[in-house]
């Protein structure tokens, strides 16, 4: 499904990935852990077409994308989650979700966004689809900022999944979410997200990652330090020095 192949990437003296060689089975959930700053959002912008590599390659179902726009990527039914969530705050939680569809580069999303709605657009029936799929369908006539974080984060996965992905990128899901969140989250992308897509979830919370995840990579300071079962990994001295000790 997806291959790296000795993935590179450097911003100015900065080696933020060196020669990393990933391998994400169709229909599976890998985790992607790391110390802060270890390369995880950068390896996911390369996969999603934010940054090409500066050597190696991205292979997708066999393609080589390496040189793919975002746009592009998109096309071939990959999409992502932010760690920075990003959405509208004064549009409501419907209307996030079509804009993620609609584009939000295109000049007028607004004129774009009401015509959508009016005419009982393909787009509106999606985005609803997604918002159920997470939960938050009775939420989507709120203004987004009316949404607590956890249900933010939610939200901000319905945008992903609205394109209805076969592959999709979670960037720190549960970022600033208190314990039980996080089981709610991690249940929620196991039993509704996860099936029936490739999905690649970067957490530095090991009870989700233990929860969804059956494979797992682990980097550090841009090198690929372990992989494999997720907990034949977390017992290994190397990542325990590294991150988890
Ligand atoms: N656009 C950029 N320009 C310059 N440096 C960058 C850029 N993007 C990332 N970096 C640097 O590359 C390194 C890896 O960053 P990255 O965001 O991939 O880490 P991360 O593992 O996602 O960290 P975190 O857990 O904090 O999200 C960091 O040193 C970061 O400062
Ligand atoms: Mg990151």
């Amino acid at each position: 499904m997806l291959e790296l192949q000795a993935v590179g990437k450097t911003f100015g003296e900065l080696q933020a990935l060196h020669g990393i060689d990933l391998h994400v089975r169709r229909g599976t959930v890998s985790g992607l852990i790391g110390p802060n700053g270890s390369g995880k959002t950068t390896l996911v912008n390369i996969i999603t077409g934010i940054y090409a590599p500066d050597s190696g390659r991205v292979l997708l179902d066999g393609k080589d994308v390496s040189r793919a726009s975002a746009d592009q990527i998109t096309r071939l039914g990959v999409s992502r989650s932010f760690q920075n969530i990003r959405i509208f705050n004064r549009m409501s939680v419907l209307e996030n979700v079509i804009a993620a569809l609609i584009g939000h580069h295109k000049p007028g999303l607004a004129t774009l966004l009401g015509r959508a709605k009016r005419i009982g657009d393909p787009r509106v029936t999606a985005a609803r689809r997604a918002l159920e799929t997470v939960g938050l369908l009775e939420q989507g006539d709120l203004f987004a900022n009316e949404l607590p974080l956890p249900l933010r984060r939610r939200l901000e996965i319905a945008r992903a999944l609205a394109c209805d992905p076969k592959f999709l990128v979670l960037d720190e899901p549960a970022g600033g979410m208190t314990p039980a969140e996080t089981a709610s989250i991690s249940e929620l992308i196991r039993s509704r997200i996860a099936p029936g897509r490739t999905c690649v979830v970067i957490e530095h919370k090991m009870d989700l990652i233990s929860h969804v995840c059956e494979h797992l990579c682990v980097l550090n300071h841009g090198e690929k330090i372990a992989e494999g079962d997720p907990r034949s990994v977390v017992n290994q001295p190397e990542v325990i020095e590294a991150y988890l000790g």
